[in-house]
């Protein structure tokens, strides 16, 4: 049985590993989700094998054997199981693509939960053994120098056999399970209230901020420092709770809504890192992978989209982005007009084209208009032009969200380009289709320092011979920015929801 316990164990180890490398593909994330999801069975069996196996009084370790033999650790398993699968089941299948990012907060958001009670029971139950200890000694009378040896541990030593290492190192990883996970878990949320809209998405500022949270942190670190050296000091614990929920939130407020997709992969990384703080409290090897592989993975994430941004983590987390009035490259008073054109007539133009780049953006998730921009681009290849998509890494609202969409709609995978691909031959393209695109074709970000976007790497579609944008208006994209490429020479509105509009264009093509 303890083997049959190793097997599940290492199989969840390795299955996260090769579940995260199939994820880092579009072709392969689909298996890679299933493989990790399978992996995570085998953890959870690996986890009713040991508590078989401890109440059968099998278990090698003493310590494991008392908290596992339990009758109610079964018990509790299969609780957790089930609230899982009720909540679980109903919101990967009801939750709608848009809603992605808000769910994955919640989850980040309970992840971190879950390893800051795991670093606290494990704490507790130190704490209550040392507190029976105690009371045995109280009851001692006389000279008996033996049983006082025997019950007198330190709660130090105590923590050190719960937790499998040395005593301050135990005490040290609870502390960081707690205050990661305590962060995780109110920082979470707010990201989650800001996007769902139930919190203000403009950045909460006010003077001597990063001062404020800075100084937050180091009466933090100081608490930390004096539960590792004397942990018997009950009220610390609680109050290294509560300042972490209190940092949380702090450091989540100052940051727009806009930038909100990063702070929730960093989050991410946060719960990998609470988790592997966890995994080392407890003495649980494969929590320690998973926290690693979680807490890595994300860090990679963060850095991607901020490079795609051209902006620094530093730039995201403490500049206030979106706090300001946008700028427009436009002068003041200065009154532009934008060309609009019918799909019948677009239609004519895309007809003859014989080089296609579509652009996809937020505008196509919301109007779920993948499979038709699909049968658009298949008529397109069939009437003899070259089609290609062009994906902007931080495109629609979360990473890979474009990709996602257009795996779903069957687009091949060798028909997806990045940036770097297609700008170099823009002047070639006959046609650039800008489907519900917008901060991630601007060219302000190129060529107008003033813009808050200036830097951020483009789709320059603005140098195609003709650029037909779809969308409902000139209203702006997420930034809140104007975009001049609406009011370029070469620039055709083609107003509407943008699957109506391809179905129209499809409809063209089909009539021919
Ligand atoms: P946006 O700039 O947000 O523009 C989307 C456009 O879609 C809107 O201007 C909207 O215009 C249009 N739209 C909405 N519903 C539509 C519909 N049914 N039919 C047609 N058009 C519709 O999108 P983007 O170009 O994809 O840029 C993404 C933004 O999110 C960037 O600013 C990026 O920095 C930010 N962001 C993304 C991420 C990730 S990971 N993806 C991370 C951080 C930040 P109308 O209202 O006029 O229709």
């Amino acid at each position: 049985m303890e083997a049959l316990a190793t097997i599940l164990f290492v199989g969840a180890g390795v299955g996260f590993i090769l579940g995260l490398r199939m994820l880092a593909h579009p072709e392969t994330a689909r298996k890679g989700n299933l493989v990790s999801a399978c992996a995570m069975g085998s953890a959870v069996l690996g986890t009713l094998v040991t508590i078989l196996e401890a109440r059968r009084g099998l278990a090698s370790d003493a310590v494991e054997t008392a908290a596992s033999a339990s009758p109610d650790a079964l018990l509790y398993v299969a609780g957790g199981l089930l609230v899982g699968a009720v909540v679980g089941i109903p919101a990967a299948r009801l939750v709608k693509m848009t809603s992605m990012p808000e769910m994955v907060a919640i989850f980040n958001g309970f992840g971190g939960a879950a390893s800051l009670l795991v670093g606290w029971g494990t704490f507790q139950r130190a704490s209550t053994a040392h507190q029976s200890a105690q009371r045995v000694l109280d009851g001692v009378t006389g000279d008996n120098s033996a049983i006082t040896t025997e019950v007198n541990v330190s709660l130090t030593a105590l923590l050190g056999s719960f937790g499998g290492g040395d005593g301050r190192f135990i005490t040290a990883t609870i502390f960081l399970a707690i205050l990661i996970g305590g962060v995780t878990f109110t920082g979470s949320l707010i990201a989650f209230g800001k996007l769902s809209g139930f919190i203000t998405t403009r950045p909460l500022l006010y003077r001597g901020q990063n001062l404020i949270n800075g100084l937050l942190l180091m009466v933090i670190a100081g608490a930390g420092v004096l539960l590792v050296m004397n942990p018997e000091e009950s009220w610390v614990l609680p109050v290294c709770i509560g300042l972490s929920f209190v940092l949380g939130v702090a450091a989540v407020v100052p940051i727009g809504g806009g930038d909100m997709p990063v702070v929730i992969s960093l989050l991410n990384s946060y719960s990998g890192l609470a988790a592997c703080a966890a995994g080392f409290a407890t003495d649980n090897t494969l929590l320690i992978i998973v926290g690693a592989l979680v807490g890595a993975s994300g860090i990679v994430l963060t850095r991607i989209m901020c490079l795609a941004m051209n902006r620094s983590l530093a730039n995201v987390l403490f500049s206030g982005f979106g706090s300001v009035t946008k700028q427009s490259s436009g002068a003041k008073g200065e009154h532009r007009e934008a060309r609009s054109l019918t799909p019948h007539d677009a239609y004519y133009v895309l007809e003859a084209a014989s080089s296609v780049v579509i652009v996809p953006g937020y505008g196509m998730a919301v109007a779920q208009a993948q499979h038709a921009v699909k049968e658009l681009a298949d008529q397109l290849e069939a009437n003899g032009a070259d089609v290609r998509f062009a994906v902007h890494p931080v495109a629609g609202r979360m990473p890979g969200h474009m990709n996602v969409l257009l795996a779903e709609a069957n687009v091949p995978y060798e028909q997806l380009a990045e940036i770097d691909d297609v700008n170099p031959s823009m002047e070639t393209v006959d046609v650039a289709l800008v489907i519900g695109a917008n901060d991630v074709v601007n060219p302000d970000a190129k060529g107008n320092e003033s813009s808050p976007l200036y830097g951020m790497p483009i789709v320059e579609v603005n140098r195609a011979r003709n650029v037909f944008v779809l969308k409902r208006s000139l209203r702006t994209g997420f930034a809140g920015v104007e975009n001049p490429l609406f009011y370029l020479e070469n620039t055709s509105m083609i107003f509407g929801d943008a699957k109506a509009t391809i179905e129209a264009l499809v409809g063209e093509f089909k009539s021919g």
